[in-house]
């Protein structure tokens, strides 16, 4: 089989923005208990954290960490997780209907950030809570003024401010299982009002406000809309959520579903412009696509885990090779919307729908670690428009899908790095790549590759990268993840 591809320096899609790496850590199931944070493990630091965990947040390279969720947020009263932690009470979750102990807060937070080299995306309870308590988790976290909440801070440890850029204003509010869930025109306005309180406090903050939890919810596209016209003019950003289901149409299917979100941000893009079409504004919004993942692995077993429990298994997804390469079509995809996609977390960071999974005693590095880690260190620079050219096949839902997915990435260090999926299962694909009308050789070729799409990493075997020395022509795998390098 023979694919290729084309660019050029002249026409380029944007910069890449590193935030579309960043991830998701929330208080559920074991993602913080059990996951970041184990005190009393052999494995565990003196602060409780997991230095396993450490190294491998660290070699997956994530700028930014959103925290403390997800649906857990609505109903959290951050609070309880800062001072001595003797006096943090024992709570109710009522998202997960969960216990939670409050060993973990807010300070926590912001010392295993330092550890992994990444930087805080801080989520308010816009769901059972509001405005003020909104503020002054943002004065605890920013504020260097002699006022109460920063000297709380200063209290507890900590003299100088963490300076949390990005907030994102409550979580999936248009979900019916939200806590809190409220009508657009309710959500929006609160939300244009929270900004500009948090704003006044804090000038130099950006903000993102809930888009759809999915783009199958019956009010999608009018959430966006109705929400926006309350707020577009304070803030920065709005979500977007998706999550891919099982591979009930087989794996071809499976691995085309980075289709649905090309189309979604294109749908999303269009909503922002229209609002700002409308208003005659000269600003223009942009998407943190703040959750995205394989998520259907853990659903039957998650049927039948007993509520109040503190820091049950739940939503441990075991991945296998076809998520693997779904994802990492899906890392094209972001890469070819960096023009307005500036933040994007994969959900989650660690057991919970992760690329790490612990045990008292361990790690598994997931097979979606190796695509999630290949984009976030070798794409960096911007994206070129790329042209891309292979035999296709029928897929149901998204008809003649090409076997090669695609992309070309120019280094700000003199070098282009292509990042391409071979979604055929039996056959081998020369790659052609012209850039600039220059057929390159290149420098280096890691290819990630399994004939067995169910395969799962375990203690005992897992899928390694490996360098390839092509000779003369480049060559994908079948069923395989690419990252090819070319020096100028
Ligand atoms: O990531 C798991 C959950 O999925 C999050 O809590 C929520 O925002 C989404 O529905």
């Amino acid at each position: 089989m023979q694919g290729k591809i084309y660019a050029n320096d002249l026409f380029s899609i944007g910069k890449i923005d590193h935030r579309i790496n960043s991830s998701l850590a929330e208080h559920m199931g074991r993602s913080i208990y059990g996951g970041i944070y184990d005190p009393g493990n052999r494995l565990s630091d003196s602060g409780g954290f997991r230095k396993d965990v450490i190294e491998a947040v660290k070699e997956l390279d994530v700028p930014m960490i959103r925290y403390p969720g997800g649906n857990f947020v609505s109903s959290y009263h951050w609070e309880d997780g800062i001072g001595p932690k003797d006096k943090r009470p024992q709570k109710v979750d009522l998202a997960w209907q969960s216990i939670e102990s409050n060993q973990f807060g807010v300070d926590e937070f912001m010392a295993w950030l330092k550890k992994v080299n990444s930087t805080g995306m801080m989520a308010v309870n816009l769901g059972t809570r509001g405005i003020e308590e909104a503020c002054n988790l943002l004065e605890y976290c920013n504020m260097d003024t002699n006022t109460y909440w920063a000297n709380r801070r200063r209290e507890n440890g900590h003299e100088k401010p963490y300076h949390v850029k990005t907030w994102c204003l409550g979580n999936e509010m248009d979900a019916p299982w939200q806590i809190g869930h409220k009508t657009a025109h309710e959500y929006g306005e609160l939300v244009n009002e929270t900004a500009k309180a948090m704003r006044s406090l804090d000038p130099t903050i950006e903000t993102v406000v809930c888009g759809s939890s999915n783009e199958d919810t019956p009010t999608f596209g009018k959430w966006e809309t109705n929400v926006l016209n309350e707020c577009y003019d304070n803030v920065d950003y709005i979500s977007m959520h998706q999550y891919y289901d099982l591979p009930s149409k087989g794996t071809l299917h499976h691995v085309a579903k980075s289709i649905r979100m090309d189309k979604f941000i294109n749908s999303v893009v269009a909503l922002c412009d229209a609002v700002k079409a409308t208003k005659k504004s000269s600003k223009t919004l942009n998407i943190s696509f703040d959750e995205w993942n394989v998520w259907y692995h853990s659903n039957e077993h998650d049927e039948h885990v007993k509520p109040w429990q503190h820091a049950p298994h739940r939503l441990e997804d075991v991945y296998n090779f076809e998520d693997a390469l779904l994802v990492g079509s899906s890392l094209i995809t972001l890469l070819k919307h960096v023009d307005r996609v500036k933040i994007a977390c994969f959900a989650q960071l660690v057991n919970v729908i992760a690329p790490i999974l612990t045990s008292k005693n361990g790690l598994i590095k997931q097979t979606i670690f190796t695509p999630i880690r290949d984009v976030s260190v070798f794409g960096y620079g911007e994206t070129l428009r790329t042209s891309v050219q292979s035999p296709t096949y029928e897929a149901p839902e998204f008809g003649h899908v090409q076997y090669l997915d695609s992309v070309i990435v120019k280094n700000t260090d003199n070098r282009y790095t292509v990042f391409a999926v071979n979604r055929h299962e039996t056959e081998t694909m020369n790659l052609d790549v012209n850039i600039n009308d220059h057929e390159f050789q290149e420098t280096k070729h890691l290819s990630y590759s399994c004939s067995d799409p169910k395969f799962v990493n375990s203690k005992e075997q897992s899928i390694e990268e490996e360098t390839i020395q092509d000779q003369g022509q480049i060559t994908l795998k079948p069923f395989s993840w690419n990252v090819i390098t070319f020096e100028i």
